[in-house]
């Protein structure tokens, strides 16, 4: 696979050239204030589109934001980025109101050498994310005409066959960014050949969401521990009741075919915190996984569980983690995911998180980022790239 990058297109001089860079911006708000809670994903973009502003560039940087429904939605505006953005650059970004439109036309035509410009948000055009070949085609020509080379570091987002990651660069000259670079160079270790023991850990609320990704994982990892809400439903296919927890009664079936696939290699928790309520100040016990009282529900992993979980981490020598082991936003909640993250930065492996909501996590835990081997900016893409499926944003590269 031959993939040109960044320093390709530094290389043939980027000074005065338009350069269209698609980023994955869309950090999370907070839902009262518009606030931006977590600012994880700008600052992995930094690299890229510092090189480009050091070398001359017009950088013209476009992203989605949430998933408004292809017409502008102010609550999905991207211009809150637009000002972190600069802060975190040191020079102001300017700001275009619509994302093709005349205020993009005109922002772009009035940036100098080194400037930045954000185009508003690309899913307030129904082109950006349409199953229609000719309509996200026809949106792919107008953002096109805004660059005249393009850059993908929307790691996030290569898994979208979205006009501005599939179809922008089969009209640019194009290369893949600092931040998709390292994120493909990480998780190709992990899909080659992992120092083993490689111990997965999978939490979040569905089965039926990770259910690919195990089926592809099973045959290849040492352990595999799953914790969040998805856990109970593997152990109502082990045969417990479990209250009114989270459960996708239709994937029980399925649970119980993976875990007789794969004897022993499937680690459940064997307590659970569980609450009256999904609150954060609900009254709440640890219990055993064989003992969830049927009025209440599992809001985290109990502490043997941790334990459990840190002794198989400690062994491990590759480590892949996807999902919070818990409701981590409400402190009563949050041990289980501390603990096995905790337990993560401990191991002598090579780490990996992937995804925004255990990103977040790290981030919101106050645990230092940098104990990890590589936190992913990428949840649904990073699962995808581990399921081994061809990534849309990755083979339009690769042309
Ligand atoms: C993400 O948050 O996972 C990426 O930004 C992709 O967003 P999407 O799932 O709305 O396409
Ligand atoms: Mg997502």
């Amino acid at each position: 696979m031959t993939i040109r990058n960044l320093d390709d297109l530094l290389a043939e001089g980027v000074s005065g050239r338009r350069v269209l860079v698609r980023a994955d911006l869309n950090v999370p708000l907070d839902k009262q204030s518009g606030e931006i809670t977590d600012d994880g994903r700008i600052r992995a973009v930094l690299p890229t589109l510092s090189a480009l502003v050091q070398a001359g560039a017009k950088v013209v940087v476009c992203s989605h934001l949430g998933r408004p429904k292809g017409a502008p939605d102010p609550q999905f505006s991207l211009r809150p980025v637009a000002g972190r953005l600069g802060e975190l650059l040191g020079a102001p970004v300017h700001f275009a109101e619509d994302t093709v439109g005349d205020s993009a036309r005109a922002c772009v035509a009035e940036l100098a050498d080194g400037q930045v410009a954000l185009l508003e948000n690309l899913r307030f055009n129904a082109g950006e994310t349409s199953k229609d070949d000719a309509e996200r085609g026809a949106f792919a020509d107008q953002l096109a005409a805004l660059g005249d080379a393009y850059v993908d570091d929307a790691f996030g987002a290569v898994h979208r066959k979205h006009a501005s990651v599939h179809d922008v660069p089969a009209r640019l000259p194009h290369v893949a960014g600092r931040l998709v670079l390292r994120e493909v160079e990480v998780l190709s270790r992990l899909t080659g050949s992992p120092e083993r023991p490689y111990v997965v850990v999978l939490g979040g609320s569905k089965v039926s969401d990770k259910l690919a990704v195990i089926e592809a994982l099973l045959p290849t990892v040492d352990r595999l521990l799953i914790g969040g809400g998805m856990c109970f439903t593997f152990l109502k296919a082990q045969g417990h009741e479990v209250g009114t927890s989270l459960l996708e009664k239709d994937m029980v079936e399925t649970c119980r075919n993976l875990m007789e696939r794969a004897p022993g290699k499937i680690m459940l928790p064997v307590d659970v915190v569980a609450a009256d309520a999904f609150a954060p100040d609900a009254a709440h016990d640890t219990v055993p996984a064989d003992g969830i009282p049927s009025h209440r529900l599992g809001l985290d992993i109990g502490p043997e569980t941790v334990a459990g979980f840190a002794a198989a981490l400690s062994q491990a020598k590759t480590v892949f983690w996807n999902g919070p082991m818990g409701v981590f936003e409400m402190a009563a909640f949050a041990n289980g995911t501390r603990g096995v993250a905790e337990a993560i930065t401990k191991a002598d492996a090579f780490s990996v998180v992937g995804g925004g909501d255990s990103a977040a996590a790290v981030r919101a835990l106050g645990l230092d980022e940098s104990s990890f081997g590589h936190i992913s900016t990428g949840g649904g893409a990073s699962l995808e790239y581990l399921e081994g499926k061809t990534l849309p944003g990755i083979a339009a590269l690769e042309n």
